[in-house]
């Protein structure tokens, strides 16, 4: 069991093919039907818009108010080792989620209406225009200045000090907006938009 669990890839493998076993136990007749690929991709769209946002939660509830507290010395292990990794997964996650969201509004035949903010996609389309500015600070603001705080670009110790700022500041932003964003996914499905 150690063997198995304690290495991640093998975990992977293990939740996959439980995944399959779920997928074609309940599925197994409409995966090739038309439709299928709707309800697999808003899978694959929350699994890794969990792995994007549970990131941003993790720099904002842990990390972040975390770091003053760690001695000095320690302080490397993060800046050096945890931190490039989790960016790494952060900001690939935020590029999948908006991938794979804009595939299900095409599925859904709803992708240019709820772009424009179309009756009635408005409530989805304002979530996607949110996750979309979310994206846009994890790839333009946020990555670009963790990049010269952690010292992965070479800056002096005043500029990664101003980039560490703008970096936590656009953090928090995306916290703030990821609220209203979460409740435009979850009920345009349940509830409807406007
Ligand atoms: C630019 C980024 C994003 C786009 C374009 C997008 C697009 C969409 C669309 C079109 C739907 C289907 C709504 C419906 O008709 O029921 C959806 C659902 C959903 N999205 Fe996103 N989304 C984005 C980001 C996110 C993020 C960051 C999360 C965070 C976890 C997320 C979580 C969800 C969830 C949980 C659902 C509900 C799935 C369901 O009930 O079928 N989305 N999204």
């Amino acid at each position: 069991m150690a063997k198995l669990l304690g290495n991640l890839n093998t975990a992977i493998l293990l939740g996959t093919a439980l995944l399959l076993i779920v997928l074609f136990g309940f599925h197994g007749n409409i995966v090739a039907a038309e439709g299928y690929a709707n309800g697999f991709f808003r899978f694959l769209h929350v699994l890794v818009g969990i792995m994007w946002i549970g990131l941003l939660y993790y720099f904002n509830f842990v990390q972040i108010p975390t770091m003053p507290k760690v001695p000095a010395e320690l302080k490397p292990a993060v800046s050096k080792y945890i931190a490039p990794e989790a960016l790494f997964w952060f900001r690939w996650a935020a590029l999948a989620t908006v991938v794979t969201g804009l595939i299900v509004s095409m599925l859904s035949g709803y992708m240019i209406e709820a772009l424009t903010l179309q009756s009635p996609y408005r409530l989805i389309g304002l979530g996607m225009w949110l996750a979309i500015i979310m994206a846009i600070n994890v790839w333009f603001v946020i990555w670009p200045n963790q990049k010269k705080a952690l010292g992965l670009v070479d800056a002096d110790a005043d500029t990664k000090a101003k980039a560490a700022t703008t970096a936590m500041l656009f953090s928090r932003t995306n916290t703030v907006l990821s609220l209203p964003m979460l409740y435009c996914m979850v009920t345009q499905g349940a509830l409807g938009g406007a």
